[in-house]
């Protein structure tokens, strides 16, 4: 995964340099009526097949995420939960959390020890770590309230995947060689993964193609009920975990109103609680916005700056006041205001960083890859949606269900095991997001939507833990403020701030050294080991002539598929 990152790393360089020298503008996939853009190919394909046989762009999400379960496993997921965000070509929206929870026997303290200290890795690794899973809850609860073809017209492509299989790329191969040892440690079987992978050879997964069918034949009951769900909680048991028979039936997707809020002319349409990623926008652009960011040079060091310290405050604010909403008081308008984001700005000067804190955190970046996965839609006749979709890190628990072929996410890492002690990701949190049972974790996840004019402009999200946000922020400013194209954007170097750890996260060699001595002497401390890729955006961007534009990131083998 290391070589891979730093040739991307080494070609994001490369294209900077052709970029500067030549003025060469990169440009996606130009389609004239529908998209979809993912993270394989494959996936893509299916989604966009299911548009031009007159699906929607809801039918296409259940193809896409169905598709990815198949080709992706390493993030495309059964066994995860996700958010959706969409915008219908009336100009409604709306939102859909099919976030995993937590288990009825989970509890507070489940990963502490005797004495109150966090068990290493039991929140991150292994059955201990698992969530009730909702993808195939998120997937019925879109297709009944919006679907237009036959259900088995969706998932019978990802069957034949799963069954005739498919060729794994070199990204695949590498991630899959990398995770040997814990599949190994996270299972009581050989599981099919478990072998060493080269470019090209051939995955087929007949346990999934039989789960798959099982929910093609009798819906959402297919998975969370009879056959798949016995699997599912036998091993489970086998394992030790907690995961019952009554927490798979009990589980249920939810209608959320998306945070909606304006950022210079543009209607911004994203994730709320329990994802933060709206919520964070909302606050980080909205500092932004007072700033004239045509006099403020892409990627230079006052514009590092100002992102820099509105990302610290509002990371601050996650911590202390985020969590799921039906569990706990989140004063979302106060945070959003116009009023507090100033008086929080307040305190931001150009000559000098503010300290997020003295407190080090320890060594949490860069052991596991920040794994999630996420896919923009617009159909024929206009509707969109962004979906983005977790196991939480890569492969998720690393458990694969016996007999029933899918991986299980370890998405409960997202709680806050104890208040002050990091998660993988080295975000912080608070008792607004501690372990209760049914409870959803915490997100970052952000898929967003954006309207001009009353238009649809752009469609966007991307995969990265806690840098998800960030990305999704600096390619709207990129379309917006710096008029780039979608792909243009994406390719753009990107960098992250969380307020703890006090460091900026940057790719490498994307970002000058004269800017990066400059935002040292200001009291900035930049770190580029072990942050090689800084999500992995897909995108679609509404051009002026009605055509769509697919980014589709080439930090990973994603793809913009469309006609
Ligand atoms: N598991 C990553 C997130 O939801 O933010």
């Amino acid at each position: 995964m290391k070589k891979i990152s730093l040739l991307i790393a080494l070609s994001l360089l490369l294209t900077n340099c052709k970029t500067s020298e030549k003025k060469e503008v990169t440009t996606g996939l130009i389609a004239q009526k529908a998209m979809v853009v993912s993270a394989r190919v494959e996936a893509s394909k299916i989604g966009s097949d299911i548009l031009q046989k007159g699906g929607n762009a809801y039918d296409a999400m259940a193809a896409t995420q169905l598709a990815l379960a198949v080709v992706y496993p390493v993030a495309g997921n059964i066994g995860g939960g996700g958010f959706m965000v969409y915008r219908s070509n009336d100009g409604k929206t709306g939102a859909l959390d099919f976030r995993e929870k937590a288990p009825l026997t989970a509890s507070r303290d489940m990963y502490l020890d005797e004495e109150g200290n966090v068990i290493p890795n039991k929140s991150s690794f292994g059955v201990h770590s698992v969530g009730v899973p909702g993808t195939i809850a998120g997937i019925f609860e879109v297709y009944n309230k919006f679907g237009s073809l036959p259900f088995k017209d969706l998932i019978q492509p990802s069957i034949d995947m799963a069954r005739n299989g498919f060729r794994v790329t070199k990204k695949q191969a590498n991630a899959l060689n990398k995770t040997r040892k814990r599949f190994e440690k996270a299972n009581n079987y050989k599981i099919l993964f478990d072998r060493e992978w080269t470019e090209g050879d051939l995955l087929q997964q007949k346990e999934l193609a039989q789960t798959l069918e099982r929910i093609r034949d009798n819906g959402q009951d297919g998975f969370y009920k009879g056959k798949t769900a016995q699997l599912f909680v036998d091993y489970v048991n086998e394992l030790g975990g907690i995961i019952s028979l009554e927490d798979l039936v009990k589980y249920k997707a939810i209608w959320r109103k998306p945070i909606e809020f304006t950022y210079k002319d543009h209607k911004i349409i994203s994730m709320t609680l329990p994802a933060s990623g709206g919520i964070c926008l909302a606050q980080i652009l909205k500092s932004i916005e007072p700033y004239d960011l045509s006099e403020i040079e892409h990627n230079s060091t006052k514009y590092v700056q100002l992102l820099t310290e509105a990302e610290r405050r509002s990371y601050a604010d996650r911590t202390n006041f985020l969590g799921d909403i039906d569990f706990v008081n989140v004063p979302i308008d106060s945070l959003t205001s116009t009023n507090y984001i100033k008086q929080r700005m307040s305190t931001f000067s150009w000559d000098k960083a503010t300290p997020s804190s003295e407190v080090s955190h320890g060594k949490v970046l860069g052991y596991e890859s920040d794994e999630t996965t996420h896919y923009s839609i617009v159909d024929q006749f206009g509707n969109a949606v962004s979906v983005t979709t977790t196991l939480n890190t890569g492969y998720g628990s690393k458990v694969l269900v016996k007999g029933a072929g899918f991986f299980l996410n370890n998405e409960m890492d997202d709680f806050s095991a104890k208040p002050g002690v990091p998660n993988v990701y080295g975000l912080l949190g608070s008792e607004a997001n501690a372990i209760a049972p049914e409870k959803r974790m915490l997100s970052s996840m952000t898929p967003t939507i954006v309207e001009y004019n009353g238009k649809l402009k752009m469609v966007i999200g991307t995969p990265g833990g806690s840098t998800i946000i960030t990305s999704v922020l600096q390619n709207i400013l990129n379309v917006v403020d710096y008029n780039m194209g979608m792909q243009e954007s994406v390719n753009q170097p990107r960098f992250h701030h969380q307020w703890l750890p006090d460091i900026i996260r940057m790719e490498p060699n994307g970002f000058d050294k004269k800017t990066k001595t400059k935002l040292d002497s200001l009291g900035y401390q930049i770190y580029e080991k072990n942050s090689l890729i800084i999500g992995k955006v897909d995108a679609i961007l509404i051009l002026p002539n009605g055509t769509l534009e697919g980014g589709a990131d080439k930090r990973g083998d994603d793809t913009a598929v469309g006609f």
